[in-house]
């Protein structure tokens, strides 16, 4: 049975169903799935914040319907993916509204009732959002509100700026602040996440500044515990974090879809950026082969993408259960990206479509997406995660060479800013001194006493 867009709207739908080979069939099963994802949304309604998840003020990951702010920045990218691949402008406005409310006093994605507790990874996600809407011209905002590249670019910015030579060599540390749990790490989401944003910069701008950067973050990577080879296997990994207290001697061994796909597209940015070079196809191709064998386990066919970590026990948190979005979209841009790899990945994005579907058939309304792709009986759990993740994965069947991410050379039209954020390097007097203890003792009130001073359409941050 097919599911038709006038069913999408009844309380009481049938289950999603889905052939991948019809595009029909895959612009309905998303147009439902996108449509109960939205149910969850209510920062649109009277009284609360716009671009927020239930949650996201104060979120903990762990408690069931929690969703953290990075979750819902990410979340505004996949509807904007679902806007491209189908045309349905259905959550456009809702989608703009978001990404401009939660822009930040700075134009750059820290907004103050985040920032307290913002690291990188969550920053970037929104900066992610941003890119998409570059790369398929998105509608702008439009009137005084910045363009998506320029947003994009101000986190870059804002970023740079936490580069820590101090220890390890070098690195992103997990944490903003060095008050937050998790000061003390150097993770890869942050690290490959900032690598991604600094090669879809290049690739879009053609600005080797970027192209430099992105080069200094994956070298960095490449020579901390972050990124090993197995000997015997030859599988490569991408583990979670390392430790700055032991200057990242040690690491977590732990492997997460979505650190794959970042440094997988990130990767694939930089094959183009480079005209096909050796060293970046070459990455890509081992990302990818690692990929595979991880996250698509031959025990469920070899095709069907399996979140590691936590998915057979469903002990997977808010955060973890929409990684397989992120993956399902950045093998889809590969795809594109670099030509030769489309054939290894269209089966398993195709395969896992289909093992989506059968899970989107739970919850109050019959049509709830599960989390474990790899069985057609519903595994019983419901979430912003498990129909982000299907939403992603069946559109990512829909990627087409014409929506090939768009470059200013190739017909983007948002407006560049390199100077973008209060911290750009061209105000030099703006702040950019590393946090210091003193600063710790001053941070509680840090949100309450953030005063931002406008002169000649540059920002200061004073507090
Ligand atoms: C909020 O957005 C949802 C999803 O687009 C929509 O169905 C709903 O009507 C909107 N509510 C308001 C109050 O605008
Ligand atoms: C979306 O619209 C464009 C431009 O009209 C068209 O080329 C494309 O085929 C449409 N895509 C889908 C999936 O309907
Ligand atoms: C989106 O907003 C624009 C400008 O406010 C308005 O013209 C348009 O009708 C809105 N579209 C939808 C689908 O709500
Ligand atoms: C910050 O939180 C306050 C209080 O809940 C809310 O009114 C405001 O809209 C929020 N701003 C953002 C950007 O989330
Ligand atoms: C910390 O690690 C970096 C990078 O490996 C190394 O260059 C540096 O010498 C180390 N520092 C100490 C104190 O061991
Ligand atoms: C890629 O090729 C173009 C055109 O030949 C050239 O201008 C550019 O410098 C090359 N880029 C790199 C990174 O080699
Ligand atoms: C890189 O991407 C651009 C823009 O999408 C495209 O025109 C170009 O052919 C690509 N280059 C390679 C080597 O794939
Ligand atoms: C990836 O796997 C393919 C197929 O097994 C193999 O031909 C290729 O050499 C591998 N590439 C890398 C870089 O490991
Ligand atoms: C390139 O990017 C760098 C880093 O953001 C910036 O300083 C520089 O102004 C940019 N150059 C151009 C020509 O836009």
């Amino acid at each position: 049975m097919r599911l038709s867009p006038l069913l999408c709207l009844a309380p009481l739908a049938a289950a999603i169903t889905l052939d991948t080979s019809s595009v029909s069939s895959i612009e309905s099963a998303t147009s439902g799935v996108a449509y109960d994802m939205m149910t969850f949304y209510t920062g649109n309604q009277t009284g609360q914040v716009p671009g927020l998840l239930p949650g996201s003020l104060n979120c903990n990951p762990n408690v069931l319907g929690t969703y953290c702010w990075w979750e819902a920045g990410a979340m505004w990218g996949a509807l904007i993916n679902y806007w491209q691949y189908t045309n349905d402008t259905t959550y456009n406005n809702v989608t703009i509204d978001a990404l401009q409310f939660q822009r930040g006093p700075d134009n750059n994605y820290n907004p103050p009732n985040q920032s307290r507790s913002m690291g990188v990874d969550d920053q970037v996600f929104w900066a992610f959002s941003a890119l998409d809407a570059v790369e398929a011209n998105f509608p702008e905002a439009g009137g005084d509100n910045p363009s998506w590249l320029s947003l994009a670019q101000a986190v870059f910015n804002f970023q740079y700026d936490l580069w820590d030579p101090l220890t390890c060599g070098g690195g992103f540390r997990w944490q903003v602040f060095s008050f937050n749990a998790g000061y003390n790490l150097k993770n890869s989401i942050s690290n490959g996440g900032n690598f991604q944003l600094a090669a879809r910069l290049a690739y879009i701008t053609g600005n080797s500044s970027y192209a430099d950067w992105a080069n200094k973050v994956w070298d960095w990577m490449e020579a901390s515990p972050l990124l090993q080879t197995d000997a015997n296997t030859g599988t490569f990994y991408i583990w979670d974090n390392t430790d700055s207290n032991d200057n990242c001697t040690s690491v977590q061994n732990f492997v997460w879809s979505y650190n794959y796909g970042t440094m997988l597209s990130g990767a694939a940015y930089m094959y183009n950026y480079t005209n096909g070079s050796d060293l970046w196809m070459n990455r890509v191709e081992t990302i990818l082969n690692s990929t595979y064998s991880l996250f698509f386990p031959q025990q469920y066919g070899g095709n069907i993408m399996y979140e590691l970590e936590c998915e057979k026990s469903l002990n997977c948190d808010e955060d973890q259960k929409s990684f397989k979005a992120y993956l399902a979209r950045w093998m889809a841009v590969t795809s594109i990206l670099v030509p030769n790899t489309a054939a290894g990945i269209k089966p398993k994005l195709a395969a896992s479509a289909a093992g989506a579907a059968g899970q989107c058939d739970g919850g109050d309304n019959g049509r709830s997406c599960g989390l474990q792709w790899f069985t057609q009986t519903w595994d019983g759990t419901t979430g912003v995660g498990q129909q982000m993740a299907a939403l992603s994965v069946m559109g990512s069947n829909l990627m087409t060479e014409s929506m090939r991410p768009l470059t200013l050379r190739t017909g983007a039209t948002s407006k560049s800013n390199p100077n973008a954020g209060s911290d750009a390097p061209s105000n030099p007097t703006a702040n950019r001194k590393p946090i210091t203890t003193a600063d710790r003792a001053g941070a509680g009130i840090l949100t309450i006493l953030m005063v931002v001073i406008v002169v000649g359409g540059s920002a200061w941050l004073v507090y």
